[in-house]
This record gives structure tokens, sequence and C-alpha cells, in this order.
């Protein structure tokens, strides 16, 4: 633009007095020109959007966008006046509604797996500031809290939490945006929880049914459970969904119980106070007696899933 000036000045044309008189207005007349072709080189344009709109791009993280100027985005707008006009059906000005503004550059099959958050259909401005944030990925606020903007943080706590739900990872085992595996899964079940737990610790000669079925959320919650190791009910309850004969009959030591059989779990009368308490693992400390005390709930070489073989067992905890 200055060589444009430069070069105007050098015109032969100028050495006549008159049109040396004139030179100031033609000068002015070439700066309106360049301020013209300004006005719609977007970089500059975005400058004066933002002696107004400056608050918008101040955050530390600036989407890479804003450089390419506001109008790449809001093409209906005009503002030369205040309230700006706008044209065009999408809303503040915008080239086209939400996604499809956002696919204009970014790559569309990335939201387009056979299971779409329902979130992303919804706009992704319900998750991303379309200018600037303060965190990274130009997102609202930071992962977990964001997720529980519409997804009650209730159902994330309880007294056993899945550790990485508890320090907020939920992206370990969600997508945020679309997967091919149902309910945004990183991976298929059991696959996903292999991700962390070494898949040697669920073998064994003899794998309990539903293990071995990959049904780890036959027994487990994903997040957090009310009752212990993230189990969806009391231990024994989870085993007697499946197992409910196993309480028909006097179970292990039928042969030596006159009492019928042998304590499965279910809380004890106590001789004195009369209140009911479970009894504890002698095996284990810390952990409550109950079929798991006596059966490994995954795998075991041993059979029926023992965690020890014939009288040996018994001697886990009977030790005379
Ligand atoms: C990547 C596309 C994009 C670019 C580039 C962009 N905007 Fe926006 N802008 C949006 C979207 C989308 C919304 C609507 C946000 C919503 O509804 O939640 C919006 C909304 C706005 C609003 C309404 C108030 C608000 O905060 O929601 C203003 C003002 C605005 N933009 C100004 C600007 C200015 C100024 C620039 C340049 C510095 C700019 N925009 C660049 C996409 C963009
Ligand atoms: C002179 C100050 C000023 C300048 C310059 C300015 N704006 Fe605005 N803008 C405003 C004010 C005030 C509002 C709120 C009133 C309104 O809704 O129009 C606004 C509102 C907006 C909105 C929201 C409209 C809506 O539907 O809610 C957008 C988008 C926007 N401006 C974009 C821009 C862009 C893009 C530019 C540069 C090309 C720009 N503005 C330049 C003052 C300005
Ligand atoms: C005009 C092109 C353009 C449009 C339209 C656009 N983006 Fe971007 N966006 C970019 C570029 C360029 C980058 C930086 C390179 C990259 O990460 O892909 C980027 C990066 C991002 C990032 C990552 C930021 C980071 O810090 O890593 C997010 C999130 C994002 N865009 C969201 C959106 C959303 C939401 C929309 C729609 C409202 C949108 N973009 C529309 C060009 C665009
Ligand atoms: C439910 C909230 C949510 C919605 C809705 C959402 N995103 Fe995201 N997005 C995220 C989160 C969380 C991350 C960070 C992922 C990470 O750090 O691994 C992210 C990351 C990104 C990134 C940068 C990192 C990457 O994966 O390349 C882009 C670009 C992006 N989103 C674009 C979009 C676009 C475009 C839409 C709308 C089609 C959208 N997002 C909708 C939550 C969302
Ligand atoms: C803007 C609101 C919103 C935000 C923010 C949001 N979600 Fe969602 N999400 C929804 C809606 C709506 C549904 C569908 C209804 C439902 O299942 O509750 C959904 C469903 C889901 C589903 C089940 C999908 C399916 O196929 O059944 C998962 C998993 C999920 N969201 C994870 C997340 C995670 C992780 C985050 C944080 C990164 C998050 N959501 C943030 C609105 C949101
Ligand atoms: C260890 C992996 C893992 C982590 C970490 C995780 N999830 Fe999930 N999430 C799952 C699994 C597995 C399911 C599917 C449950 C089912 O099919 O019954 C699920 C389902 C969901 C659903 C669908 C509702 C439902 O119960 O079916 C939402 C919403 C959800 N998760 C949100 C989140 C949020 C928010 C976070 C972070 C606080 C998070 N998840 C962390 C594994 C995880
Ligand atoms: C992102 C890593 C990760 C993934 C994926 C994951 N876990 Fe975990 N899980 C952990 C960590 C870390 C712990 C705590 C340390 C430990 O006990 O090994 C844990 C602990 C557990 C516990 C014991 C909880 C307690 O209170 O003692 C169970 C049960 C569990 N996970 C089940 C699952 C199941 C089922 C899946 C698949 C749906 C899964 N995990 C996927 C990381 C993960
Ligand atoms: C039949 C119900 C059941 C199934 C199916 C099941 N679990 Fe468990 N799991 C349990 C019980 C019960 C415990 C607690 C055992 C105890 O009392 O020590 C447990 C404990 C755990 C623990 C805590 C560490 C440990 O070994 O004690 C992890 C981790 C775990 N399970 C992961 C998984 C994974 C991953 C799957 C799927 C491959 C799975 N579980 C399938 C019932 C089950
Ligand atoms: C989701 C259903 C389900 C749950 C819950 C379940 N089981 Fe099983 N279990 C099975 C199936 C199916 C078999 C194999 C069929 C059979 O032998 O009855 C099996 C077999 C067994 C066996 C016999 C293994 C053998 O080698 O003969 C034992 C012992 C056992 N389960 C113990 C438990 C214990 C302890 C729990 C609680 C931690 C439990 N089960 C919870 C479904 C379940
Ligand atoms: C004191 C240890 C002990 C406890 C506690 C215990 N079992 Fe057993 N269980 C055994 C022994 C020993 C066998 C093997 C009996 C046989 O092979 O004849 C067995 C066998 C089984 C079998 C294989 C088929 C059958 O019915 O005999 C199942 C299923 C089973 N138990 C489930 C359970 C469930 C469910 C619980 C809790 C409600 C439980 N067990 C509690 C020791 C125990
Ligand atoms: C994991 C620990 C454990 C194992 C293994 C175990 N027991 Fe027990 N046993 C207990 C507990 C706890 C009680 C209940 C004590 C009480 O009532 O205070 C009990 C009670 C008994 C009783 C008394 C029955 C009653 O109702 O009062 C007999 C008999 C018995 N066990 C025999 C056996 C035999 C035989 C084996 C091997 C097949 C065995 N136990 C394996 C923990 C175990």
């Amino acid at each position: 633009m200055r060589n444009f000036i430069r070069r105007a000045n050098r015109l032969p044309v100028f050495a006549y007095p008159a049109y040396q008189r004139l030179f100031p207005v033609l000068k002015s007349l070439a700066f309106a020109l360049v301020s013209l072709f300004c006005f719609q080189d977007h970089a500059s344009a975005k400058e004066a959007c933002l002696t107004c709109h400056e608050s918008l791009a101040n955050e530390k993280v600036v989407h890479a966008a804003l450089k390419m100027g506001c109008q790449t985005c809001h093409t209906a707008i005009d503002a030369r006046e205040v309230p700006h006009k706008k044209s065009g059906k999408a809303p503040r000005g915008l080239s086209a509604d939400q996604p499809g503004l956002c696919y204009g550059c970014h790559d569309k099959t990335r939201f387009m797996k056979p299971h779409v958050h329902a979130a992303v259909g919804m706009g992704c401005t319900g998750c991303h500031n379309p200018h600037s944030s303060k965190n990274p990925k130009l997102l609202l606020s930071e992962v977990p809290d964001l997720c529980y903007t519409c997804h009650d943080k209730k159902k994330f706590s309880g007294k056993s939490v899945h550790a990485p739900v508890g320090i907020g990872m939920c992206g370990s085992c969600h997508d945020p945006h679309a997967s091919k595996n149902a309910k945004l899964l990183t991976a298929e079940q059991p696959d996903l929880c292999f991700t962390c737990h070494e898949q040697k610790g669920f073998g064994g000669k003899n794998i309990h049914a539903p293990v071995a079925g990959g049904m780890c959320l036959g027994c487990h919650r994903p997040h957090a459970a009310e009752f212990p190791v993230l189990l969806h009910k009391e231990p024994m309850d989870v085993c007697l969904e499946c197992h409910a004969d196993v309480r028909k009959k006097p179970h292990a030591v039928s042969g030596f119980s006159p009492l019928g059989g042998h304590p499965l779990g279910e809380p004890k009368r106590m001789k004195q106070s009369r209140e009911r308490k479970y009894l504890d693992d002698p095996s284990r400390p810390g952990r409550r007696f109950y079929c798991g005390s006596c059966h490994f709930p995954h795998g075991s070489d041993n059979p029926r899933l023992l965690r020890g073989t014939d009288f040996g067992l018994c001697q886990i905890c009977h030790k005379k």
C-alpha cells in the first residue's frame, strides 16, 4: 500500500502545477481506497472488532480460527452500525448453524462414528468456547466439571469410587465426541478394563463363566457404588443373583454342621445385643466374610474357583 503511494509520488504528471495542487486531495483518496482494502482484509478487521469485543480473545488459549479474522465465521455481520445488521439464517451472523460451522475446518468424520454424544448434536459450544478460554482445548470448564454441567455428579460418587473417576479422568474410558463403541467407550468390554487391569489376573485353569464372557459389569459398576469393590449390591447378594440355589440347601459342610451348613456371609445375630453384624473374614483382615472368602470371583487353578483344595481350604480360616 505504501509502495502504491510512493509510486504515485513519482508519477511525471505531478510535475504539472495544477496537478501538484490537487496532490493532497489525491493522496487522501488513495488512503480511503487503501483503508477500504484494509477493511476487507480479515486480520485488520479483527483488530477493528476487538476494539469493542476485546474480552473475547483475552484468555490464555485462543482459537487459531481467530487469526483468520472474525468474519471467517461471522460472515453475515455488518458492524458499521451498532446494533449490527445481521443477514442469513444462522444466529449471531454466523455463516452456518453448528456443528456445520465447525466442520468447515474440522474433519467431520471424527464426529460421525456410529455412536455420537448427544451433546455434540446440541452444538459444539455446549463444551467449547469458539473464541478463547482459560482451559486447554478451549473447554468451558475442565473435565470432569464440564461433564457435571449436564450429568448428575451424584452418580459418580459413593462409598467406593473407581480411581480414574475419582481423579476426573473420564477421557480414559470415553471419547467426548463419538465412538464406534456404545456409551462412547474408547474400547469394547472387557478390553477396556484390561487397558489398566492386567488380563492375566483374570485367568487360571477355571475361569468364572461371566468373566470369561467379558461381563465385568455383571458384578461391578464402572464409576461408583454404595457397596465395596464397586459391586452393585451387597457382595453375597451379587453372587446369589445368579446362584440362588446355593442358599436352598446346606452349603460346603452339610455333613459336619448340625446347624445345616456353613455360614455364607449373611449378617449374624449377636447373642447379647441381638443386633445383626457381618462376620469378618479370618483369612483376609479388614474384609468381610462371604462367598468370596472361599471362592475367587474371577478365576482359579482350583476346581469350583476355590481359594484352597480339600481340607487346605478349611485351614485358611480354621487353623487347629
Ligand atoms: C470459529 C468461528 C468463530 C470465529 C472465528 C469468531 N466467532 Fe464469534 N461466535 C462464534 C460462535 C459459534 C458464537 C455463538 C456462541 C454461542 O452461541 O454459544 C459466537 C458468538 C459471538 C458473539 C456473541 C457473544 C458471545 O460471546 O457469545 C460475539 C460478540 C462474537 N462472537 C464476536 C466475535 C469476534 C469479535 C470475533 C473475532 C475476534 C469472533 N467472534 C470470531 C464463532 C466464531
Ligand atoms: C463500536 C463497537 C463495536 C464494534 C467495532 C464491533 N461490535 Fe460487535 N457488538 C457491539 C455491541 C455493543 C454489541 C451488542 C449489541 C448487539 O447485539 O448488536 C455487539 C454484538 C455483536 C455480536 C452478537 C450479535 C448477536 O446476535 O447477539 C456479534 C457476533 C458481533 N458483535 C460481532 C462483531 C464483529 C465480527 C465485529 C467486527 C467486524 C464487531 N462485532 C465490531 C459493538 C461493536
Ligand atoms: C476457519 C476455520 C475454523 C473453524 C470454522 C473452526 N475452527 Fe477450531 N480450529 C481451527 C484451527 C486452524 C485450529 C488449530 C489446529 C488444530 O488444532 O486443528 C483449531 C483448533 C480448535 C480446537 C483445539 C484448540 C486447542 O487448544 O487445541 C478446538 C477445541 C476447536 N478448534 C473447536 C472449534 C469449534 C467448537 C468450532 C465451531 C464453533 C470451530 N473450532 C471452528 C480452525 C477452525
Ligand atoms: C461434551 C462436551 C464436548 C462437546 C459437545 C464437543 N467437544 Fe470437542 N472436546 C471435548 C473435550 C473434553 C476435549 C478434550 C479431549 C482431550 O483432551 O483428549 C475436546 C477436544 C476437541 C478438539 C481438540 C482435540 C482433538 O481431539 O483434536 C477439537 C478440535 C474439538 N474438541 C472440536 C469439537 C467440535 C468441532 C465439536 C462439535 C462438533 C465438539 N468438539 C464438541 C468436549 C466436547
Ligand atoms: C451439554 C451437555 C452435556 C455435557 C457437557 C456432557 N454431556 Fe454426556 N450426554 C449429554 C446428553 C444429553 C446425553 C444423552 C442423554 C443421556 O444419556 O443422559 C449424554 C450421554 C452421554 C453418555 C452416554 C452415551 C450413550 O451412547 O448412551 C456418555 C458416556 C456421556 N454422555 C459422557 C460424557 C462425558 C464424559 C462428558 C464430559 C467430557 C459429558 N458427557 C458431558 C449431554 C452432555
Ligand atoms: C473405567 C472406565 C470409565 C471411566 C473412567 C468413566 N466411565 Fe462412564 N462409563 C463406563 C462404562 C463401562 C459405561 C457403560 C455402562 C453400562 O453399559 O452399563 C459408562 C457409562 C457412562 C454414561 C452413560 C450412562 C450410563 O450409566 O449408562 C455416562 C453419562 C458416563 N459414563 C459418564 C462418565 C463421566 C462423566 C465420567 C468421568 C467423571 C466417566 N463416565 C468415567 C466407563 C467409565
Ligand atoms: C484408566 C485405567 C482404568 C480402567 C480403564 C479401568 N480401571 Fe479399574 N481401577 C483403576 C485403578 C487405578 C484402580 C485402583 C488401584 C487398583 O485397585 O488396582 C482400579 C480399581 C478397580 C476396582 C477395585 C475398586 C476397589 O474399591 O477396590 C475394580 C472392581 C475395578 N477397578 C474394576 C474395573 C472394571 C470393571 C473396568 C472396566 C469397565 C475397569 N476397572 C477399568 C484403573 C482403571
Ligand atoms: C461374578 C462377579 C464378578 C465379575 C463378573 C467380575 N468381578 Fe471383579 N470382583 C468381584 C468381587 C466379588 C470382587 C471382590 C473380591 C474380594 O472379596 O476380594 C472383585 C474384585 C475385583 C477387583 C479388585 C482387585 C481384586 O482382584 O480383588 C478388580 C480390579 C476387578 N474385580 C475387576 C474386574 C474385571 C476387570 C472384570 C471383568 C474382566 C471383573 N472384575 C469381573 C466380582 C466380579
Ligand atoms: C451374572 C451371573 C453370575 C454371577 C453374578 C455369579 N456367577 Fe458364579 N457362575 C455363573 C455361571 C453362568 C456359572 C457356570 C454355570 C454353572 O456351573 O452353574 C458359574 C459358576 C460358578 C461356580 C462353579 C464353578 C465350577 O467350576 O463349577 C462357582 C463356585 C461360582 N460360580 C461362584 C460364584 C461366586 C462366589 C459369585 C459371587 C462373587 C458368583 N459366582 C456370581 C454365573 C454367575
Ligand atoms: C466356607 C467356604 C464356602 C463358602 C463361604 C461358600 N462356598 Fe461355595 N463351595 C464351597 C466348596 C468347598 C464347594 C465345593 C463343593 C463340592 O465340590 O461338592 C463349593 C461349591 C460351590 C458351587 C458349585 C456348585 C454347587 O452348588 O455346589 C457354587 C456355585 C458355589 N459354591 C457358590 C457359592 C456362593 C454363591 C456362595 C455365597 C452365597 C458360596 N458358594 C459360599 C465352599 C464355600
Ligand atoms: C474364609 C474363611 C473360612 C473358610 C475357608 C472356612 N470357614 Fe468355616 N467358618 C468361618 C467363619 C467366619 C465361621 C463362623 C464363625 C462364627 O459364627 O462366628 C465358620 C463356621 C464354621 C463351622 C461352624 C458352623 C456354624 O454354623 O456355626 C464349621 C463346622 C465350619 N466353619 C467348618 C468349615 C469347613 C469344614 C471348612 C472347609 C470346607 C471351612 N469351615 C472353611 C470361616 C471359614
